[in-house]
């Protein structure tokens, strides 16, 4: 792949500057993001610059705790992909370092506002609808109505048909409970995570493993970001791919710099390239379906178009907010989760 000189440029600088750095040439990557994005981001960084990246897939809230977990003597120097609430809470609790990257005039503005709101601790990459898709074969053979709003996933008859994430470990799966919050209320929206739970056939740890096991057979419904629903589709497996028609939430998947990285200046020097419009096109050839953050990149035209999703004003700023996410979690671990099925 080839880097504009600009990016080439900010990228070797950053290398060169910090003198004092513990180990040269070398990035310890915790990626959020699809895996096969996260593969294709580490080897293009190592290509692009030479610096080796040790990278590691987790979900976003699992890579929150263990980033929190590791503060004392962190171990990881960025953080790239998964949804924005993890990372605001990052920020909020001082596990993320702030920084300015040369790259943030190439941005849209909501990648800056989320900067923004975090202190400069963290910075949009991509966006995605909440929604979810299901199996059109499995839907027939169980002679399912076809589902259009949330609410239809509430029906008895999609009982053990529905899968989604725990929202401990996926962020998609959080997304999906602050949604339900805010679009329907605090008691009407835990109202809505409870009947769901009588529905629910699995919670997965990861957030995109409800689609594939219905791209699978495995399962009916997954309620997921709709990107991933379009990915399986395009892959060539039955799925439909639905905006619930009470409208729905979103993420601003982010990136941040961990506090107190062994690699500082590899770490800034991926997050300036991650921001390029070269890097942010790798998501082309590995069909990840996401709005990219920088203006110049392209959108595939079958990622699903934000303009025609009733998209609700995700309060970003309250619900990555740590008290916020962990007296949601908390509700939801006591109040849905034990519940009998
Ligand atoms: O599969 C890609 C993706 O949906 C991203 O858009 C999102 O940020 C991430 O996965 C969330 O993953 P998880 O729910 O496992 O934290």
């Amino acid at each position: 792949m080839k880097l504009t000189r600009s990016v080439l440029a900010t990228s070797v600088m950053a290398m060169t500057m910090g003198a004092g750095a513990a180990q040269a040439d070398k990035l310890t990557l915790y990626c959020s993001a699809q895996e096969e994005w996260c593969q294709v981001m580490a080897r293009s960084f190592e290509e692009a610059t030479g610096i080796d990246v040790d990278m590691t897939r987790k979900s976003s809230g699992e890579t929150f705790a263990q980033i929190r977990a590791e503060a004392s003597n962190p171990k990881g120097d960025v953080w790239w992909g998964g949804t924005g609430d993890p990372h605001l809470q990052a920020a909020e609790e001082g596990l993320t370092e702030e920084y300015l990257s040369p790259m943030r005039e190439q941005l849209h503005d909501w990648a800056i506002s989320q900067a923004e709101s975090a202190g400069n601790r963290t910075i949009g990459i991509y966006s995605g609808a909440l929604g979810y898709g299901y199996n059109t074969d499995l839907l027939a053979a169980n002679n399912l109505p076809e589902p259009k709003c949330w609410a239809d996933l509430l029906k008895p008859e999609f009982k053990g048909h529905v899968q989604m994430a725990n929202p401990n470990s996926s962020g998609t799966a959080y997304t999906t409970l602050a949604s339900m919050v805010q679009i329907f209320g605090e008691d009407e929206g835990f109202g809505f995570m409870k009947g769901l739970h009588a529905n629910i056939n699995q919670y997965t740890k990861s957030g995109s493993a409800p689609i594939k096991a219905a791209g699978r057979g495995e399962s009916t419904v997954g309620i997921v970001f709709m990107h991933d629903a379009v990915a399986q589709a395009v892959a060539g497996f039955p799925i439909t791919v639905v905006a619930p028609c009470e409208g729905t939430g979103y993420e601003i998947g982010s990136m941040s710099i961990i506090k107190g990285a062994r690699n500082m200046d590899e770490a800034k020097a991926f997050y300036d390239w991650a921001l390029s419009a070269e890097a942010q096109n790798l998501a082309l050839q590995v069909n990840a379906f996401q709005v990219p953050s920088n203006k110049g990149a392209q959108t595939s035209d079958k990622a699903p178009d934000m303009s025609t999703i009733k998209l609700i004003d995700y309060d970003f700023v309250k619900y990555g907010s740590s008290d916020e996410r962990k007296r949601l979690l908390q509700k939801w671990d006591e109040d849905v989760s034990t519940l009998p099925q």
